[in-house]
């Protein structure tokens, strides 16, 4: 199983010791805020982030982001540097800074209006407008400045992260030809149907194939890339090596799936802090309930909430017994606010799920418990272990560590997990329950066939399921993707 200390090994080994890992992403891994006048640090809230932390931790590199915290300007260096994690510091992050035109024509725009639902494919339609293209440029640009003094004069390589950096390689390229550049493509790519609509398409994968690495998460996504751009340019796409050349330059394509620190939350969930946690959590939930359904996402139009309340309105409807005992508790931040489709997702949330809680409302008891607040890492953990079943029921997802973090949780085997067939974690999840969530009769079909599981099948499933997790860890997928760098 590979631990910590294989991914340092393998880091000296095969970079060298005196090797530089620039890593750069949007959002960044810890985020200094101010509440009152008394400024606080805390983590970002992203699978992104939140996988890449402890590889970094290991690395001792530097971490490019942008600085998007009200504190974040006071407490870096005249280089906007500062180490991290602030209470325990192991590698330096960079912070980037934007003007709040740049931050909306780029993040809020064309990152998160354009790229992200055109890759997802969930119905909300992409908006591809001129300005926020032009910033998302610039944002790009800027970046690229911020990482290449870094490389300068050092034996380097940048690792690039998601759909927000799709230019920044060829903007490094152009001033540092020989610096070894890769991507992580943390969503689904899109076939190329639902692809060639974007307006900005050839600029986009261009920039894509300056890079020397393009990973994702699973086959499936580095299948529609390859015929994306065998569609669109013109380019030697090798379908035998997975690799393609463009204008003399060849980037390698190739699956990561990208997971979760296995050990670290299984030692967690263990532990007596947990423990006593566990043991508390019925008094802290409103309604009394027997069985309870657990969900954490991030409030997202691709993370499938409004079907997952109406899969429990209809497993109720189906299912007359667990009126009265069940709940469905769905935990998570509110995300990307500013952008309408978010905050309509807001109001159709608590729309539906007042509804629901009407009509099946007795006594101090109600279905849907909603929850939009940030809890602590060893509260999350013990919710999972206390969850008797975890709800994910994405309409499209790149992988899902939710998914993989409730089965690590689970040191009692006696949860189940309902999983939606449409996220990369259900590649590899195969004891889970694999749910369609525009399915509402399969789904709640799936909800019950969870619950009524043998304790027994119950515990032989998380046990495979946990050894697949342990094996592909996250610090196996930060060693796969350096070996592959390392070949380049
Ligand atoms: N997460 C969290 N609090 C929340 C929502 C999510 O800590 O309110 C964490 C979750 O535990 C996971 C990450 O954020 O580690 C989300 O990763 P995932 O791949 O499931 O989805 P993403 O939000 O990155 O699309
Ligand atoms: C997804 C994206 C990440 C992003 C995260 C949270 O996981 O792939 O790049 O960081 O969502 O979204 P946010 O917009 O808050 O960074």
């Amino acid at each position: 199983m590979w631990t910590k200390d294989s991914l340092k090994k393998v880091i000296q080994e095969k970079l060298g010791k005196d090797h530089k890992l620039i890593l750069a992403s949007n959002r960044e891994p810890y985020i200094h805020e101010y509440s009152g006048t008394k400024l606080n640090w805390s983590r970002a809230i992203s699978g992104l982030t939140i996988a890449l932390d402890p590889v970094m931790q290991t690395c001792n590199g530097i971490w490019v982001a942008h600085g998007s915290g009200d504190g974040d300007q006071a407490v870096v260096d005249k280089y906007d540097k500062i180490k991290v994690p602030p209470d325990k510091p192991r590698y330096t992050l960079k912070r980037v800074w934007l003007t709040k035109e740049e931050e909306d024509g780029y993040y809020n725009g064309y990152a998160n209006q354009a790229l992200w639902p055109l890759s997802h494919i969930v119905y909300q339609m992409p908006s591809f407008l001129p300005d926020h293209w032009e910033y998302y440029k610039k944002v790009n640009e800027r970046f690229a400045r911020a990482i290449l003094p870094e490389v300068k004069n050092q034996h380097a390589s940048v690792w690039l992260q998601d759909y927000h950096l799709t230019l920044c390689a060829r903007y490094i390229k152009e001033a540092s030809p020989d610096t070894k550049v890769s991507l992580f493509w943390h969503i689904p790519w899109p076939n190329p149907e639902a692809f060639r609509i974007c307006p900005q398409k050839k600029e986009i994968l261009e920039g894509l194939l300056a890079n020397d690495l393009l990973g994702f998460h699973i086959k499936y996504y580095c299948d529609n890339f390859m015929a994306t751009v065998k569609t669109e340019l013109e380019a030697k796409v090798d379908w035998e090596d997975f690799s393609i050349t463009y204008k003399g330059h060849k980037t390698l394509v190739k699956s990561f799936p990208i997971s979760v620190d296995a050990e670290g939350i299984a030692q967690l969930a263990s532990s007596a802090a947990a423990t006593k946690r566990v043991k508390n959590i019925p008094q802290e939930i409103d309604p009394v309930y027997k069985t309870m359904a657990l969900s954490i996402d991030r409030v997202d139009y691709t993370k499938g909430i409004i079907q997952k309340m109406k899969a429990v309105d209809r497993f109720l409807e189906k299912y007359p017994k667990y009126v009265g005992n069940f709940i469905y508790l769905q935990l998570g931040v509110l995300s990307r606010i500013r952008i309408k489709a978010y905050k309509q997702l807001i109001d159709d949330i608590q729309g539906l799920a007042g509804e629901i809680n009407w009509k099946y409302k007795s006594g101090a008891w109600y279905p849907i418990v909603l929850v939009n607040k940030r809890i602590d890492y060893l509260a999350q953990i013990s919710y999972y272990r206390a969850a008797d079943l975890c709800l994910v029921g994405s309409l499209h997802d790149g992988m899902n560590l939710v998914a993989k973090e409730y089965i690590m949780a689970n040191t009692d085997n006696r949860g189940m997990l309902v999983l939606s067939q449409f996220t990369g974690s259900a590649r590899e999840l195969k004891d889970a329950v694999l749910v369609n969530p525009y399915d509402l009769d399969g789904f709640a079909r799936g909800i019950r066939r969870a619950i009524e599981m043998s304790p027994q099948k119950k515990r032989e499933k998380l046990k495979k399921m946990k050894e697949v997790i342990g094996e592909n860890n996250i610090y196996y997928w930060a060693g796969q993707f350096i070996n592959e760098l390392v070949k380049l």
